[in-house]
């Protein structure tokens, strides 16, 4: 591309429309140019620690040669073809069978899309599908939980759980119920005489399936760690209770793994950490690190079994263009291969821990009132007083543009500062991220 300086680049971007938009929040972009490792280099020179990954998702850091090399070489064989029924390509082969069983045993079958809003409206028409095949067509409503981010199709928007992805775009669709998540540090709900809030979370399940009606739940959707919400890791006994619940109540359980999926949290997939197994499994995201579109449903033998015995008249109907993209699935393969062989969900256990001491330490500061996380995902969560727990979103922005003045890249979500970076981060460059974190709340304070 030309060089030109980074206002022109500003004027030409007006046409596109960027995700999430508003003129306010756009006004001024980073313009970036390049990456390598952790950082990132905009056109006007500046160079930033990326503390996010991109959006969660560039697991093995920015300029990755092998990524590079496996798509080009993919490119040249075979960008391409229809992976409709009746005809399929190599890497989709490939990859599929490296999935079969790698998240968890059981789960076998993989239905890729092109990333992680599609693999969540997959897995809700497949529960769908799933239901009507087992002659139960009354299931169709799906429990999701408050504040739980799931994508912006217009399926995964209303699954969504957090009231701004839905006024402009409202009515609501039919079918999403939303029960409060098990938030330790602020829970919504109401705890009962000795109970845990995992318990008082689990209990709001049970209570939304028998209030909606067991005969018309389809599936239960929820983040093992909560991204967009806020990075809300739950208390231990919260998912061994829902998988019990769904059991109890024959509810499909999905996960959304599309944050927590490949390493993050310190073990590949996030629900082992409680030894729980979803029936279906959605990811995206970090499958290619970001190198490509890539993501994808993964289904039990059970759900998989009902394909298998349908009539032509109850074929599947559903799938994308991209779904088994030659190139993106060789990607996805080459970036698993590295992060198997780079040991990252090790990494994202020591790194991660070393991460959240070192955050902290920066609760000596007043406005700091929580800080919190799993593997390489934590949050901050700035209140304007620690007793009330007061949230303070005016505090947490100004952290935040003071953090990226510093050359430190993190999301603010409300009141809550992400740190999601990549799992190929060095020791140093955590360091750098407190440090840099610390001289911004010292601007702040
Ligand atoms: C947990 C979760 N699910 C689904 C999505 C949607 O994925 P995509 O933006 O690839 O459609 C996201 C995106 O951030 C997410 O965090």
């Amino acid at each position: 591309m030309t060089k030109q300086n980074t206002a022109a680049w500003i004027e030409k971007d007006r046409k596109q429309l960027h995700p999430t938009y508003h003129p306010k929040s756009h006004a001024n972009p980073l313009v970036i140019e390049r990456g390598e490792g952790v950082w990132l280099y905009t056109t006007d020179g500046q160079k930033i620690l990326d503390g996010m990954a991109g959006l969660w998702n560039v697991n093995v850091g920015y300029g990755h040669e092998e990524l590079a090399k496996a798509a080009y070489d993919q490119m040249r064989e075979l960008a391409f073809t229809s992976n409709f029924s009746g005809m399929t390509n190599l890497p989709s082969i490939a990859l599929a069978d490296k999935l079969a069983g790698f998240a968890y045993e059981g789960l076998n079958t993989t239905l890729f899309t092109s990333g992680g809003s599609e693999a969540n409206d997959s897995a809700f028409k497949t529960a769908r599908y799933y239901w009507k095949r087992r002659g139960r067509p009354g299931k169709y409503k799906i429990i999701a939980r408050k504040g739980a981010y799931h994508g912006i199709t217009l399926a995964a928007t209303f699954a969504t759980g957090l009231e701004k992805y839905h006024s402009m775009f409202g009515p609501a669709m039919d079918g999403f119920v939303h029960i409060p998540a098990p938030n330790p540090y602020r829970y919504e709900g109401q705890v009962k005489a000795g109970e845990t809030i995992g318990q008082a979370a689990a209990r709001e399940l049970e209570e939304a399936i028998l209030r909606e009606g067991q005969n018309s739940v389809a599936a239960f959707i929820a983040e093992p760690v909560m991204g967009v919400g806020g990075v809300i890791v739950p208390p231990a006994d919260y998912f061994p209770l829902v998988r019990a619940i769904c059991d109890q109540y024959g509810i499909l359980f999905i996960a959304d793994e599309v944050i927590t999926g490949f390493g993050r949290t310190g073990e590949w997939f996030a629900l082992n950490h409680w030894n729980v197994k979803p029936d279906m499994l959605a990811f995206a995201k970090a499958i290619t690190s970001g190198y490509a579109p890539l993501g994808g449903i993964q289904l039990s033998d059970q759900i998989r079994e009902t394909m298998e015995s349908a009539p032509e008249s109850e074929a599947y109907m559903h799938g994308y263009t991209y779904s088994g993209h030659a190139m993106a699935c060789a990607v996805g393969l080459k970036n698993l291969e590295i992060m198997e062989r780079d040991h990252y969900p090790k990494r994202a256990r020591e790194l991660g821990k070393r991460l959240l001491d070192g955050l902290k330490t920066l609760s000596e500061f007043p406005f700091v009132g929580d800080v919190r996380g799993l593997g390489l995902v934590c949050g901050v969560e700035i209140v304007s007083n620690k007793e009330t727990k007061a949230a303070d979103p005016a505090r947490t922005m100004q952290i935040f543009k003071a953090a990226q003045e510093l050359g430190l890249r993190s999301r603010p979500l409300g009141n809550t500062l992400a740190f999601s970076p990549p799992l190929s981060i060095t020791a140093d460059e955590v360091d750098e991220i407190i440090k840099r974190l610390g001289a911004a709340m010292d601007r702040a304070a």
